[in-house]
């Protein structure tokens, strides 16, 4: 119950990452505003809440719209003891509302809308109120697409996120506030038709080195690390969560796929 007495802000709570998210804070004994687009799925992850016996309210609000998110902030700020906001909200290119005969400036204005615009309005709007609990913290998600490159905008978008971070980290700092981020790898969501939840599925390659995707409650539970007192010192950093996905190389894939089993050798060779 690392979060009792304090309310926690999750952008985009009303699905994937995020709803796994809301749900985390909750068991932890916060209470939790989030906010999203799609009344019902707010509704429904509302509904969850109360079956967790936790209290969690949804605000629309389209987060790449200033005002919207000013207003939500003048909302959730009302409760007063706002003490964490996760900026979880996010979209890649599928779901970024890009359309195929979007022009360069209205990809662009898509993508680092969802991504960025909403991860500064929404942290500009919080810090005073962070500051006025007495300190807290913010966690933003971004994506290993900003370590592997990725196809288009996405991985730029993210990579802002990233540095917004450290930004963030040097001006929270006098007041207490701590800002990081967690970059997640391969999550399997509900919402997420690209591979099944259970393992690595059709793919062609391993999703991670464990050979499976990682799960919502996977980055909660960074997040809810980062968020709390326990990462007291720690402030400005990434923290990637992506099953050691980004330390592989082709070699160390086809080693990994050929010698899963084999215990640590100290040396790439037959074992005796
Ligand atoms: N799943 C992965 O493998 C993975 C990997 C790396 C990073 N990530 C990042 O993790 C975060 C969550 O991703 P996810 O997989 O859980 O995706 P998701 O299920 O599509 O959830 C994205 C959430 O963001 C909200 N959102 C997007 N644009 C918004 C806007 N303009 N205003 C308000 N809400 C907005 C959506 O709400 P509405 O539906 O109501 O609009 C939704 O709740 C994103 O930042 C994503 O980039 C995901």
């Amino acid at each position: 119950m690392r979060f009792r007495g304090k309310d926690v802000l999750v952008t985009g709570g009303n699905s994937g990452i995020g709803r796994g998210i809301v749900h985390y804070f909750l068991k932890e004994g916060a209470r939790v505003a989030f906010a999203g687009r799609d009344r019902e799925k707010g509704r429904a992850v509302e509904a969850e809440a109360k079956a967790i016996e936790g209290e969690a309210r949804f605000f629309q609000c389209d987060l790449s719209e200033e005002h919207q998110v000013e207003d939500l902030i003048g909302q959730t700020g009302q409760w007063g003891r706002l003490a964490v906001v996760v900026n979880n909200a996010g979209a890649g290119s599928r779901r970024s509302g890009i359309e195929p005969g979007d022009r360069p400036g209205a990809r662009w204005d898509k993508m680092r809308g969802a991504n960025l615009d909403s991860t500064y309005f929404v942290s500009s709007y919080a810090l005073p109120l962070l500051r006025d609990f007495g300190g807290g913290a913010i966690v933003n998600i971004s994506s290993t697409a900003t370590l592997h490159g990725n196809w288009g905008l996405y991985c730029v978008a993210k990579a802002a996120v990233e540095a917004l971070t450290r930004s963030l980290a040097i001006e929270g700092a006098p007041h207490r506030i701590r800002a990081n981020c967690v970059s997640p790898g391969w999550i399997a969501t509900e919402t997420d038709t690209a591979a099944p939840a259970s393992g690595a599925g059709d793919w062609t390659v391993a999703p991670s080195v464990f050979g499976r995707m990682g799960t919502p409650a996977e980055i909660a539970a960074a997040v809810a690390f980062l968020a709390s007192d326990e990462a007291s010192f720690i402030t400005g950093q990434t923290l990637v969560a992506d099953g050691g996905l980004s330390i592989l190389d082709y070699t160390s894939l086809s080693l990994l796929e050929q010698r899963g089993s084999v215990l640590f050798s100290g040396m790439v060779g037959d074992i005796p």
